[in-house]
């Protein structure tokens, strides 16, 4: 070993004894006579003395050393001098007193600090993403990654779960988005398909007889990415058979509680977890990942204004729209500037407008007069219509009531949209809590209307419910399925089902989902041969690992917590992936490219 201890392990209990340390120069400070330098390693810093009078050709070398030189310091362990200790620093009581230096290694000025937590530009960390990995926050979240993925092996390991990987050049296994496709050199014009996630083989697992499977596994998505979506990312994906929902949400809650528990032991949780319907989820807060730190419910005012004369409201409801609000509390006093605000927000959700009612400072609602109320539509509403407006909004005097009015879908998203985003500028949400929620009862299929046909809500392995199974025919909009979600603080952190294991009812879903015989046994043949051998009633659930760990970590970017990611344009900056491939490359696997 290059060194005898490392930062963490250095203290006073160690003063007076001869130490090797190995690490980066974090920072170097020449005090005319003295020099100091930090050096850094995984643990942490310690402060290291070049005196002149100890070892002058030990002082003359710390001239040279520079910002991340590579450095061995041998050197004695003392008690910092009275007013010099750093409180700040876990080895603040003591530094080192050097006698010897080696450079083993000289490196050139990074292109961006390592030692001060700044914002850097987002491609410049990516293309140096090994000298951002340096920066100890960075380093923190690579090393809390490390500790949940332990955590969740260890969890699931003492509850009899085997760990199977499963492979990655597959064939198509649908969840949504388009596939990643390698080509095949050995059977020209063929391709496999990356996984968008282990499903298919987790269920075969079960058909082999598993019982249990977890995996911490690798998906891939071509998909657009976004704050809390790369095209490659983790699950952590699991399987069991002969179970029920309440079985795996509550192997999955307790799984929650004691990861948060040990990694986050700070946060306050709501025991258990609240349970939530899909319908429910929509028409109160307008999406299926519902914040639920706070509440700023969505209030359906259409009845209340459907006598109303105000155009908007008028036209909007005899097209068979809807009229919805939410309550920004203490907003009443909004300027035109922030109003104007407000509503370019709601258009970048897709609302044309949004129309504002302020309730101005009063007593109660009770007490509120028509003078009070600010808003365009005022003339056009009596006092009654807006106290009414108030409460299904859950809105109080000095509170800001907004509008949209538009179709059902427009609206849902946009309020709902809205809601989160106000929520967290108004600081309504606790960054201290983690409101975890089950979301259920969703509907088995929706109508594409790209494509003009039924597509699964969640992968069309599902099972629908029981007693909706008729229903597959004559109403498929209202088969209810055997889905749950659990979502954390505003993200969907997991989800997963029973899944169907009968073959006709596997080839029925794929039928009304527009697939003829031939399409799918092209596709899942192999699938429904399986379930004709006896399948057993199974299910899972997959958590968003890498979601998980931004949550953890309390950031809003799933790229701070990937050690290497792709950036926004789905492209890895620091290989320059995805790259051009050689012509004997292309040749080899069949390819012959158009011109653009
Ligand atoms: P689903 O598609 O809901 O289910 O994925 C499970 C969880 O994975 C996370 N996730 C992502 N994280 C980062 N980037 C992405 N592009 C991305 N896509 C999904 C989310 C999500 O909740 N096979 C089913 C699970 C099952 O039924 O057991 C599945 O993959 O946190």
């Amino acid at each position: 070993m290059l060194r005898t201890h490392n930062s963490q392990e250095l203290n006073a209990s160690l003063v007076g004894r001869e130490v090797v340390v190995a690490g980066w120069v974090d920072r170097r400070r020449d005090h005319g006579g003295l020099i100091f330098i930090d050096v850094r390693d995984r643990s942490g810093l310690v402060q290291v003395v070049f005196n002149p009078e100890k070892s002058a050709d030990c002082h003359k070398q710390a001239e040279d050393l520079r910002s991340e030189f590579v450095v061995q310091v041998t050197g004695v362990v003392s008690p910092r001098p009275d007013g010099t200790l750093n409180s700040k620093l876990a080895t603040g009581e003591i530094e080192i007193i050097a006698d010897s230096v080696s450079i083993l290694n000289t490196s050139e000025t990074p292109p961006f600090y390592i030692n001060e937590d700044v914002d850097i530009d987002e491609n410049l960390r990516l293309k140096y993403l090994y000298l951002n990995m340096r920066r100890p926050r960075v380093r923190d979240t690579i090393l809390l990654r490390h500790q949940v993925m332990r955590f969740m092996r260890n969890y699931f390991d003492g509850l009899s779960f085997v760990e199977v990987e499963t492979p990655i050049l597959g064939k198509s296994t649908p969840e949504g988005a388009r596939d990643y496709l390698v080509p095949s050199r050995v059977h020209p014009g063929k391709f496999y398909a990356l996984p968008q996630s282990p499903q298919q083989m987790k269920q075969l697992l079960m058909v082999g007889g598993l019982e249990r499977y977890y995996q911490i596994a690798k998906c891939f998505r071509d998909e657009d990415t976004r704050a809390d979506r790369q095209p490659e990312f983790t699950q952590l994906d699991v399987e069991m058979s002969f179970i029920e929902e309440d079985d795996i949400m509550s192997i999955a809650e307790d799984m929650f509680i004691s990861l948060v528990r040990q990694l986050r032991p700070e946060k306050r949780m709501n025991i258990p977890f609240q349970r939530i319907t899909y319908s429910e989820a929509m028409e109160r807060y307008g999406t299926d990942k519902p914040d639920l730190r706070f509440d700023m419910r969505i209030g359906d005012v259409s009845q209340i204004v459907a006598e109303s004369e105000f155009g908007v409201f008028k036209n909007t409801l005899a097209s068979g729209g809807k009229v919805k609000a939410i309550a920004l509390p203490g907003c009443a006093a909004y300027s035109r500037q922030e109003l104007a605000h407000l509503t370019e927000l709601a258009q970048s959700y897709g609302a044309k407008g949004l129309l504002s009612l302020a309730l101005g400072e009063c007593a109660s609602l009770e007490a509120l007069t028509l003078e009070c109320v600010k808003s365009v539509a005022s003339k056009y509403l009596t006092l009654e219509q807006v106290r009414q407006i108030a409460v299904c909004a859950g809105a109080k005097p000095g509170d800001l009531i907004v509008f949209v009015a538009d179709t059902d879908s427009v609206v849902t998203n946009s309020l709902g949209r809205l809601r989160q985003e106000m929520g967290l500028r108004l600081k309504l949400a606790d960054p201290g809590q983690f409101t975890f929620a089950w979301v259920e009862d969703f509907p088995l299929l929706e109508w594409n209307k790209d494509f003009n046909r039924w597509q699964a809500t969640h992968h069309p392995f599902t099972a629908p419910l029981d007693a909706d199974i008729p229903l597959l025919d004559s109403a498929p909009s209202k088969v209810g399925s055997r889905a749950y979600d659990i979502v954390l603080n505003g993200h969907e952190v997991g989800g997963g089902s029973i899944r169907i294991h009968h073959a006709w009812l596997q080839r029925k879903i794929f039928h009304v989902m527009g697939y003829n015989d031939a399409d799918i046994d092209e596709r899942f043949g192999h699938l429904l041969q399986a379930f004709s051998y006896g399948a057993p009633p199974h299910g899972g659930i997959a958590v968003g690992l890498d979601r998980l760990v931004m949550l953890l970590s309390g950031t809003d970017n799933i790229r701070d917590v990937i050690p290497f990611p792709k950036n926004q344009n789905a492209m890895d900056m620091l290989f320059g992936a995805p790259a051009f491939a050689t012509a004997e490359q292309l040749e080899d696997v069949h390819i012959q490219l158009l011109e653009e």
